[in-house]
């Protein structure tokens, strides 16, 4: 049987202070109402603290899965940290976070797809173990996005939120683990979601920070428009070559960017919402912490043998979908 890359465990962090609807309505002109039935979101997380970046969470998630999984860092060969807000433009989140978790035997890098960067760490860490060459990948994916948004800006204020998760990927000789992805891009998108000042493009200056060029900007009706499109059609795409039907899909991991988007996913898919694995309501969209923290939240309803649908869409764009099957029942 082939060599497959399971999950083996999960960890997860969000922050402790909670921005809730109501809160935002005293901070730009919008309502509970309209957030809650235009996205589903009813309060997102916001990591507080002088100096603390997306590293910070991601260590707090490494550190509970170390914990639960019952190993330390000395023996992971990689890191991959999928991220849109490393805690620095030049030196990588993950070298950092392998020096913290005491990886000294890994290698680590950051991956930047957007909303997709975990599914694309996903498939990259289970490449490297199918070439058999490592046997303990470390994928820690999770944003602050509260670093990069304007909360005078209502459109996207209200949007995101910051967490990570962490998962572990190990060998499985029983065939369970990554099945298949599909992975997708399109530099067409990037006009209607991106930071634009602060990369090599425009970088920072006097100007571009009174612009407000550093924040994220996002023609939302654009992005729903394509990520409804392609989010459906990938994972209709995925179940038809592996020949599953509705039945066979035990859980949709949906990326949390609007309730809606993972509704019609669901519906295009012929899952019932009982099948969807669903975190938006509590944590908003933190970009590359959404599929982690969605297994973190519901691994004790995974059994093994399950089978699992991710599927994501973001900024660039970028999207995508991967096939898994879980690989071991509650402890
Ligand atoms: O994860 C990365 C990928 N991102 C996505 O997948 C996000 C995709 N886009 C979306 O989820 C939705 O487009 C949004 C949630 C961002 C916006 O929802 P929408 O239903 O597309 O609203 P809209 O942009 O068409 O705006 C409708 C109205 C506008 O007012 P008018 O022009 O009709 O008078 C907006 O000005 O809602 C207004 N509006 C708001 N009202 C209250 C926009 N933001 C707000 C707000 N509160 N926060």
């Amino acid at each position: 049987m082939a060599l497959r890359a399971a999950i083996t465990a999960i960890g997860g962090y969000i922050p402790e202070f909670r921005l809730t609807n109501e809160i935002l309505e005293t901070m730009v002109d919008t309502s509970d109402e309209w957030i809650t039935t235009r996205t589903g979101i009813k309060e997102r997380r916001i990591l507080k603290g002088e100096g603390l970046g997306m590293s910070y969470m991601g260590i707090k998630a490494v550190e509970e899965l170390f914990e639960k999984r019952g190993i330390d860092g000395s023996e992971i060969d990689v890191v991959i940290c999928c991220t849109a807000t490393s805690d620095m433009p030049v030196a990588s989140s993950a070298a950092y976070i392998c020096n913290k978790i005491g990886a000294k035997n890994a290698f680590g890098f950051d991956l930047q797809a957007a909303c997709s960067g975990f599914l694309y760490g996903l498939a990259t860490g289970s490449h490297y173990i199918e070439s058999g060459r490592y046997k303990k990948v470390l994928i820690v994916a999770g944003d602050k996005m509260s670093s990069i948004i304007d909360y005078t800006d209502r459109t996207t204020c209200v949007i995101f939120g910051d967490g990570a998760g962490a998962i572990l990927l190990e060998p499985n000789e029983e065939g369970y683990g990554v099945q298949d992805s599909i992975l997708r891009s399109d530099g067409y998108g990037r006009e209607f979601l991106y930071i634009k000042a602060g990369g090599s493009m425009y970088p920072a200056s006097a100007e571009t920070v009174a612009k407000r060029e550093h924040y994220v900007h996002q023609e939302g009706q654009q992005v729903f428009k394509f990520a409804v499109t392609n989010m459906a059609e990938v994972s209709a795409q995925i179940m038809e070559r592996n020949n599953l039907t509705s039945d066979d899909v035990n859980w949709l991991v949906p990326h949390q960017a609007n309730k809606r988007i993972i509704d019609a996913t669901a519906q295009r898919m012929g899952i019932g919402s009982e099948k969807v694995m669903l975190n938006i309501h509590r944590y908003g969209n933190t970009t590359n912490g959404t599929l982690p923290l969605c297994l973190w939240d519901y691994e004790k309803q995974l059994k093994k043998g399950d089978n699992l649908i991710f599927s994501a869409f973001g900024g660039g764009f970028t999207w995508g979908s991967v096939y898994l099957t879980w690989a071991y029942n509650p402890s």
